[in-house]
């Protein structure tokens, strides 16, 4: 994993008003370090280093654009009919940096496979027939099992009436007041397509309503595609990230001292529940004197706060990870597992924000799909009546014990963080990822989908037969790497 470049210099007069401690950006900056910015090295630098940021064209027979190998003399994993798709996708689509986790290229070389055909609860089935226990979930929308019996008959049942119409449908209206119902603290909630619009919405409310330019968030936070939210800088002019920052997660003290390089003040903090890096880097909890120290500055400054539970949302507490980490936040972003599948987002917000959202102009064509809200109302009642909380916590918590011991016993120096229901795994002293990889790329060809570079979600799908299954599989993966 290479190192972000730092382009800024003391010497540079259009960065003489950069305050490097601040963690704004100078123009410049911007423009040129693009998404090699200087951001940990994460699932920016991890995306955007080597040979892809480079350009450089592979010279013996891999795919262009391929991840750099840890280990070329990997087999394919794609069966013909995968490895035709790839040769298709390379004359057809721009490279596969652009879609990041969904690429099988990301988790490196041949080691997941890269087309998926069908997916049933928690196992998935690749276009060459071959079937996989999945604990990339999507990354994240596999909630309670892919194709959900009663959440696809919610949402056929809308679809042969009508998805968009030329108003609004009553299951717009109803979407919302059932968000309202699964949590508390909020006066309203929108429904929207992607966790981005939940983001970006946030950020725009919490302009209109303070009329201050400023958002604070934490390194390596990602939040979506947007120009702000994301961490790949790449195509976005310089002076559309202006007026943001990013500080230290956990950091009190950061936080006590924020002040922004021009004086800018701070319409809100951006901020997950988790601080999860991806890669070879462990998933943080916000500590009790972090989330004082943001109290503490939202009563100082008189900024709100955007907590975006887009990925960890529905696995930290049954009622929004607001609740886990003790937080009231001004909005909540949603997404991801909130439609089970479907294209499903929320913004929700107190009464002291909704002034601000009642100024906005949003409006976007599919934001109105019936079909989309009654998958929304559909998940949320499975998920509480099912307690589906529940049942994640337990599922990870045995897969977790199994995957420990059997590391253990074949002398696998494995590294796991996070809530069981959402773990980040990794091996200690693995700075290439080349042993998560081999790792990820035995279980796969023993039927377990996990990712070497971001976190695993479970489902309320994953029932003790498949997690054993998977542990097995663990166990023989780390046998092989030992052997
Ligand atoms: C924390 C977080 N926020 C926002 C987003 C954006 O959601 P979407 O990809 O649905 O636009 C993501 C997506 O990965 C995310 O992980």
């Amino acid at each position: 994993m290479s190192k972000p470049k730092s382009t800024s210099t003391s010497s540079d007069p259009v960065n003489k008003d950069t305050d490097p401690s601040s963690g704004q950006f100078s123009r410049r900056q911007l423009l040129t370090a693009g998404p090699a910015l200087a951001l940990a090295p994460s699932l920016s630098s991890l995306l955007l280093s080597g040979e892809v940021a480079a350009g450089v064209a592979p010279t013996d027979g891999r795919i262009p654009g391929h991840w750099s190998p840890t280990d070329p003399d990997r087999p394919p994993i794609d069966g013909p009919r995968g490895q035709d798709l790839w040769r298709r996708a390379d004359k057809v689509m721009p490279s596969y940096a652009m879609f990041l986790t969904r690429s099988a290229r990301y988790a490196g070389y041949n080691v997941l496979p890269g087309f998926i055909s069908e997916a049933k609860g928690c196992r998935v089935k690749d276009v060459d027939g071959r079937s996989y226990i999945d604990f990339i979930g999507s990354a994240g929308p596999n909630l309670l099992g892919y194709r959900h019996a009663e959440i696809e008959a919610a949402a056929r049942s809308q679809s042969d009436k009508g998805d968009l119409m030329p108003m609004f449908s009553p299951a717009m209206i109803e979407f919302s007041e059932r968000l309202l119902d699964w949590t508390d603290g909020f006066d309203w909630a929108l429904p929207l397509k992607r966790g981005s619009d939940a983001t970006e919405l946030a950020m725009r409310v919490a302009r209109a309503t303070t009329e201050r330019p400023h958002v604070l968030m934490f390194k390596d936070s990602y939040h979506g595609s947007n120009r702000e939210q994301s961490l790949l800088f790449e195509g976005t002019p310089g002076d559309a990230l202006e007026h943001m920052s990013r500080i230290a997660w956990n950091d009190p003290e950061a936080l006590d001292n924020f002040k922004t390089a021009s004086g800018e003040q701070v319409a809100a903090i951006l901020m997950s529940p988790l601080d999860q890096p991806g890669g070879n880097h462990p998933t943080h909890e916000a500590s009790p004197a972090f989330i004082a120290a943001i109290n503490r500055f939202r009563r100082r400054t008189g900024a709100l706060v955007i907590l975006d539970d887009v990925r960890a949302g529905f696995r930290l507490h049954p009622q929004g990870s607001h609740k886990a980490i003790g937080l009231e936040p001004d909005m909540l972003c949603l997404g991801k597992a909130l439609g089970n599948g479907h294209a499903t987002a929320a913004l929700m917000g107190t009464a002291a924000v909704r002034g601000g959202a009642e100024r906005i102009l949003y409006a976007s064509t599919y934001v109105y799909s019936a079909v989309c809200c009654r998958a929304g109302i559909a998940t949320l009642d499975v998920y509480e009546r099912d307690g589906a909380f529940a049942s994640m916590q337990r599922a990870g918590k045995r897969l977790l014990s199994g995957i420990r011991k059997a590391a253990a016993q074949h002398g696998q120096d494995i590294h796991i963080s996070g809530p069981a229901t959402h773990p980040t795994m990794f091996y200690n002293n693995d700075p290439d990822s080349g042993l998560m990889e081999r790792f990820c790329s035995e279980a796969a060809r023993r039927g377990a989908l996990f990712h070497p570079r971001i976190w695993s979600f479970m489902s309320a799908a994953h029932d003790d037969a498949s997690i054993d299954e998977a542990i097995d599989i663990a166990d023989k993966s780390f046998a092989a790497m030992a052997g």
